[in-house]
């Protein structure tokens, strides 16, 4: 039994096994329980929480908005479907940035509040020294680096990064000031494939890529891309692998045009009463 259900729970060594053995590490994002379930059955190693929750599943126009009260009740849905995958909390912007004890605070309502394995912070620079108080706190942390959506306007929108020799060199001495500062493993997102590659060569612990080609030694797509769970444009690096969308309006579609018809409910969809109990409430009613 793991801590959290029946199916042995992954260790953070083994994603690093992983990456020494060239073995891809499979992450995605989930938002609540059933999708978690999912995610578990399928056999992934990873799921992550993400702040992408405040578009995909809260309706607000970027990650900014979304607090850490938000993002604690998805967390703990997630929590209670997984047993096999480690689960990442992503600490949403203006929860670490301002000092250590406040990360660190935040950090542990993350693990204490929704059981997570590891959180998520986003960039370098005095990320760095987060990661160190979070880490000196016992707490297993996920860098962010390249695409880092929480400052899409200093970053001027959302679009690749470390395209140049320079701007690619940042984003590698990102990394790895937060692999000395203690993280376990680091997302880079939206950089182009030769950065990885020399990321990956460079880091001794995983390296998971979105939008950052094939070399990475792991994946993550967010939950309502890679299901076409949305209408609309998406990433350049995001494939469907499904048309949830489609088949869900088709059903709902099904239904209303059910009820409508009165085709819904039919006689086993709803509970049976003996004749006589019938009469004798038809009876009862009589009375009054
Ligand atoms: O919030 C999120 O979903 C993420 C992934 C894109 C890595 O940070």
């Amino acid at each position: 039994m793991s801590a959290h259900g029946s199916a042995r729970a992954l260790t953070i060594g083994e994603l690093a096994a992983k990456k020494d053995a060239g073995e891809p590490i499979v992450m995605v994002t989930a938002y609540d329980h059933p999708s978690a379930q999912i995610a578990d059955e399928a056999g992934v190693d990873l799921v992550l929480v993400g702040d992408s929750a405040a578009m995909t599943v809260l309706g607000y126009d970027s990650t900014v908005p979304v607090t850490v009260d938000e993002m604690l009740m998805l967390t703990r849905a997630v929590r209670r479907g997984l047993s096999r995958p480690l689960l990442v909390g992503d600490l949403p912007f203006g929860s670490y940035e301002a000092s250590d004890s406040l990360a660190v605070q935040t950090a542990q309502r993350f693990v204490k509040e929704a059981g997570c394995d590891l959180v998520k912070v986003e960039r370098g620079g005095s990320t760095v020294d987060r990661v160190r108080a979070i880490v000196a706190a016992g707490i297993p942390v996920v860098g962010h680096v390249g695409l880092t959506p929480q400052s899409v306007t200093a970053l001027g929108g959302y679009r690749a990064q470390g395209r140049t020799a320079e701007a690619a060199k940042t984003v590698i001495d990102d990394a790895l000031a937060l692999q000395e500062a203690g993280c376990s493993l680091i997302v880079v997102e939206a950089v182009p494939s030769q950065v990885t590659s020399l990321l990956v060569e460079r880091l001794r612990i995983p390296v998971i890529g979105i939008g950052a080609g094939a070399d990475a030694d792991g994946q993550v797509l967010v939950w309502h891309d890679l299901l076409g769970i949305y209408d609309g444009p998406a990433a350049k690096f995001v494939k469907r692998y499904a048309d949830v969308r489609s088949v869900s309006v088709a059903g709902v579609r099904a239904y209303a045009d059910e009820v409508r018809s009165g085709a819904y409910p039919a006689a086993e969809h709803g509970y049976g009463m003996p004749a006589d109990e019938v009469a004798k409430l038809r009876e009862l009613l009589a009375g009054e």
